[in-house]
């Protein structure tokens, strides 16, 4: 089943109004500037969705390239490029396997599209196939759900409604914790409520992975990376601790 697709894809941005992404490409910026040596021009945002880093950096003057498995997501970036006049180029795949010209500079894996990657073989084939797009020295940022926070926090059930052009969204969130697999069942319930018309309803159940620091040191160096810093995020200065529900961490590519 393909996830983050209609209708989830088509209130994805309602449900991020309160997402700062423009906060979060200048903390990457940021980090470009450390760790980049001056030189990124050309980034790959891998698991991009509907655009939200991509087309910032996109209109700061970036070369940007965005990947998503989900053409419901990828086709409301492109339309939000095209309204904004932004050149910027969108590629349908899978973060394992998928192939463009590379060379980039940095590539981007963020909002925990790794935890997508639920396998340990998942992870390794997907941070694989992000180096060999990336030159020597390239870099990489993700942020991911960190394990030692997410096993003192615990996730919970909640309810969001946002307000959309034609009436309202409930989402239901319901979260089951598998603490031996590293990962959390997360099932989505939409509820769209539309002026008189009957309610529509769909599901979408994502498994979510989260990830414990020397884990991701060790496939980061399996995989041709060096992990540079891993940091509370959207923070880049703090080291995590067990309230970090997200870390951010910045891997050099050898
Ligand atoms: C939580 S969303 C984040 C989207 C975007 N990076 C953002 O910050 O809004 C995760 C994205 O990862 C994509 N994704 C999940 N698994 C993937 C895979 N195997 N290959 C490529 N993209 C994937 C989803 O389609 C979705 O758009």
């Amino acid at each position: 089943m393909t996830l983050f697709a209609e209708p989830y894809a088509r209130v994805y941005d309602c449900f991020q109004a309160r997402k700062d992404y423009a906060r979060e490409a200048d903390l990457i910026e940021g980090v470009f500037r450390r760790c980049g040596g001056g030189s990124i021009e050309r980034v790959l945002d891998v698991g991009c969705g509907t655009g939200g880093h991509a087309l910032i950096l996109a209109r700061r003057g970036y070369r940007v390239t965005g990947l998503d498995q989900s053409v419901d997501m990828l086709r409301r970036a492109e339309a939000k490029a095209a309204a904004a006049g932004l050149a910027a180029t969108w590629v349908n795949g899978d973060l394992r396997s998928f192939a463009v010209d590379g060379g980039f500079d940095a590539a981007l894996v963020m909002y925990s599209t790794l935890g997508y990657m639920l396998e340990n073989d998942d992870v390794l084939s997907a941070l694989r196939n992000v180096r060999r797009h990336l030159r020597a020295g390239g870099l990489l940022l993700f942020d991911v759900w960190y394990g030692p926070a997410v096993l003192t926090i615990k996730p919970s059930d909640r309810t969001t409604v946002v307000e959309v052009s034609d009436g309202t969204v409930t989402r239901t969130v319901k979260v089951e914790l598998d603490a031996r697999h590293h990962r959390c069942a997360v099932q989505y319930h939409f509820r769209h409520q539309s002026g008189s018309l009957a309610a529509q309803e769909s599901e979408e159940l994502h498994l979510v992975r989260y990830f414990f620091p020397l884990e991701l040191e060790l496939m980061l160096g399996q995989t041709g990376f060096a992990l540079a810093a891993l940091t509370a995020f959207p923070e880049v200065d703090r080291p995590p601790d067990l309230d970090s529900w997200n870390v951010l961490g910045v891997a050099r590519a050898a």
